[in-house]
């Protein structure tokens, strides 16, 4: 892939809002001059997940994970750092210059991850171009679509497409672009039997299933032949972007309505999100088939608390109907549902309706759960009391399984004013099933999960860097900060000059700190300061200074994670420090030469006693087999940097008592 130059990764930059960005991910609320959100990258209950438009940082407190809005693009999306800006300039209608076709070479160069959202998108691109630009598209395809309502400019929009019947066409043409035979049958378009491929949507209609961002992760194919022996839908088979228990079919297009509307409508299938969309209910999503999952219910929760069913009102969708509720509950989110007339679903009954038809149908027939479990359980045995009990204990069961002990007795007094049940023996029924719950929590093996940075692609793994914060050096990343805020603020102070007078020196705090380490031979032990050192030590020998700004631009994440975590977090890690050492400081920018010479001395002191600790530990473990001399050697070692760290730490007490 072409490079991006530098001027148009600036310009990126500048015009890309970190909060809208975001905000396509995650539904953000204001908080003070930030905005604040459920984590995107955990299964947070309370927000903290922090937006700086300000800043343009975020901050993400409960996975750690922080950055600029590459970064977040980087780690939500899996994007490599010239995908994130590419994605942007896409986004913010910014030009950069033609992307080259990836060559063989250079796909066997970029991650398999990669060549497989290629892949897709290519596909993609294929069948839409199929659909509208070939005869057998044109005649079958379109006309399948158009026949069922759909209009252009939802077909369009949903990127529908057109796989032909004859056997290989598309593999044959992919192949022919480049593209590698391996990858085709990875992402389960390219079948192989016996040596022979072919295609395996052939004479499908084609819906492409996207990603939050809208990229192509699989597809279904739904087939035009009314024989009930073919499976009327083929889907992708599962691969390392196509994992079907996380995708929800249509909430790329959705999201944003969701927000809007702080609800979300789950359907069935493919073309009732597409029918319902069409009438102008857009904040419509379809777990397309599967069972609804968890992960699922979690994609959701990131933009609302709130999901309405709307399932078909046979036997199944009802049956679905129940077990989606429990895991909605379980969610601690709310859950309507609305059932549509047996033999119809949402696109059918879309299709028979006007708009306000519909959205009247939906207002008048959303169910909060009690009711509708109570109605269809109930039916016809509604008197007899057997039925209510059963009725009663199942909707309890429901009941408990709501993490919100508020949430549940609400649901509880719903319950008793319904049945005319006394309230204390409904409680105690639901105590009863809450203990049996935490029982079987307690004896199940606690599965957590696995935070989405370590599943990245290997390139985008680093070695060291990713420790949590407690294990950072504190007064590394004390100096280091200092030196990247503070960098070019110029400090002065007296020296002999060589014929022994007393001179004013004045200097900038990153030359006096990186001149400072330099006498001492120090250097810092975390690799990313390292990076950071280095870079800061080329710009002053071409006599520039760095704003923190500009480290925010940069290609190395954990650079970036850094920058905007010393900007977001504001001071108190120095602050705490400072205080451990008895020091008080106003405001820092008043004192930053007192603070940039405690802050290195107190990185040296932390250095002399990491020396000590490592021949402490020496002793302790080779003590015996020391011969006299080599043990008096560690200790005559020992007490020498102890003088060091008294010395230094008497020049620290004078400078910070002055
Ligand atoms: N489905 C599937 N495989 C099948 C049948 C169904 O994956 N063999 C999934 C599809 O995602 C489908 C959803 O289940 O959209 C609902 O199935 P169904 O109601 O049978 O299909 P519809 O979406 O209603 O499709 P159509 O209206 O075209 O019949
Ligand atoms: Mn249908």
């Amino acid at each position: 892939m072409a490079k991006i130059p530098p001027h148009i990764i600036d310009d990126i930059m500048s015009t890309a809002r970190i909060e809208e960005v975001i905000g396509e991910f995650v539904n953000l609320k204001r908080a003070g001059s930030n905005l604040k959100g459920l984590s995107p990258f955990t299964d947070e209950r309370t927000p903290s997940f922090v937006v700086s438009p300000a800043k343009q940082i975020f901050k993400c407190f409960s996975s750690g994970k922080g950055g600029s809005v590459v970064t977040f693009l980087m780690e939500k999306e899996h994007f490599s750092y010239p995908e994130a800006l590419r994605w942007l300039a896409d986004k913010y209608g910014i030009q950069v210059p033609d992307e080259e076709p990836a060559t063989p070479e250079e796909q066997a160069k970029i991650s398999e991850r990669e060549s497989l959202h290629i892949i897709n998108d290519f596909a993609r691109d294929h069948f839409v171009e199929t659909l509208h630009n070939t005869d057998e598209g044109k005649n079958i395809g379109l006309s399948y679509f158009i026949e069922r309502g759909f209009r252009p400019e939802i077909i369009e929009k949903f990127q529908l497409g057109y796989c032909v019947s004859k056997g290989k066409s598309f593999t044959e043409h992919a192949i022919e672009k480049g593209y590698k035979l391996e990858y085709l049958e990875k992402v389960g378009l390219t079948k192989t039997k016996e040596d022979r491929h072919f295609d395996f949507f052939r004479g499908r209609v084609m819906f492409p299933i996207h990603s939050v961002s809208g990229r192509v992760l699989g597809f279904g194919g739904r087939t035009l032949m009314a024989d009930k022996k073919i499976a009327k839908y083929f889907n992708s088979p599962e691969s390392i972007i196509y994992n079907k228990s996380q995708i929800l079919y249509g909430l790329y297009f959705a999201k944003s309505d969701i927000i809007k509307y702080d609800n979300c409508y789950l359907c069935e299938g493919y073309t009732d999100v597409i029918s319902l969309s069409q009438a102008g209910i857009e904040n419509v999503v379809s777990s397309s088939g599967t069972a609804l999952t968890k992960e699922q219910i979690r994609l959701i929760k990131r933009y609302t608390k709130n999901i309405t069913i709307l399932y078909d009102g046979d036997a199944a969708g009802i049956k679905a109907s129940f077990r989606g509720i429990d895991l909605i509950l379980e969610e601690g989110m709310n859950v309507k549902v609305v059932l549509f007339p047996d033999g119809e679903d949402p696109d059918s009954f879309a299709k028979k309706s006007s708009t306000s038809e519909l959205e009247e149908y939906i207002r008048d027939h959303a169910q909060d759960f009690i009711s509708f479990k109570a109605d269809v359980l109930l039916g016809e045995g509604s008197e007899d009391p057997i039925v209510r009990a059963g009725l009663i204990r199942e909707i309890i069961e429901s009941v408990a399984l709501i993490p919100d002990q508020i949430m549940r007795n609400v649901y509880l007094k719903t319950i008793s004013e319904r049945f005319e049940m006394n309230e204390d023996i409904l409680q105690s029924e639901l105590q009863k099933l809450r203990r049996d719950h935490m029982a079987r929590e307690m004896n199940a093996p606690e599965i957590r999960e696995i935070p989405i940075a370590t599943q990245g692609s290997p390139e985008q793994a680093t070695t060291s860097d990713k420790k949590p914060d407690n294990e950072i050096d504190h007064s590394e990343h004390d100096l280091m900060r200092i030196l990247i805020e503070y960098g070019s603020v110029e400090m002065s102070f007296e020296e002999q000059n060589s014929a022994g007078e007393p001179e004013n020196v004045t200097t900038t705090v990153a030359e006096f700190i990186l001149h400072d380490l330099n006498t001492d031979e120090l250097v810092f032990q975390t690799p990313v300061f390292q990076r950071i050192h280095g870079i800061i030590s080329d710009a002053i020998s071409e006599n520039t200074f760095l704003k923190p700004s500009y480290f925010l631009k940069s290609e190395d994440q954990d650079i970036v994670r850094f920058v905007s975590d010393i900007a977001i977090k504001n001071h108190e890690l120095s602050q705490n420090w400072l205080t451990k050492y008895g020091i008080y400081t106003n405001s820092e920018r008043d004192k930053i030469k007192q603070a940039t010479i405690s802050s290195l001395f107190i990185f040296k002191v932390r250095r002399v006693e990491k020396e000590i600790e490592e021949l402490q530990n020496k002793l302790r473990e080779k003590g015996n087999d020391l011969d006299d001399e080599a043990l008096r050697d560690i200790l005559s070692q020992q007490v020498l940097l102890e003088n060091v760290k008294k010395v230094i730490a008497e020049k620290l007490g004078r400078i910070v008592l002055r």
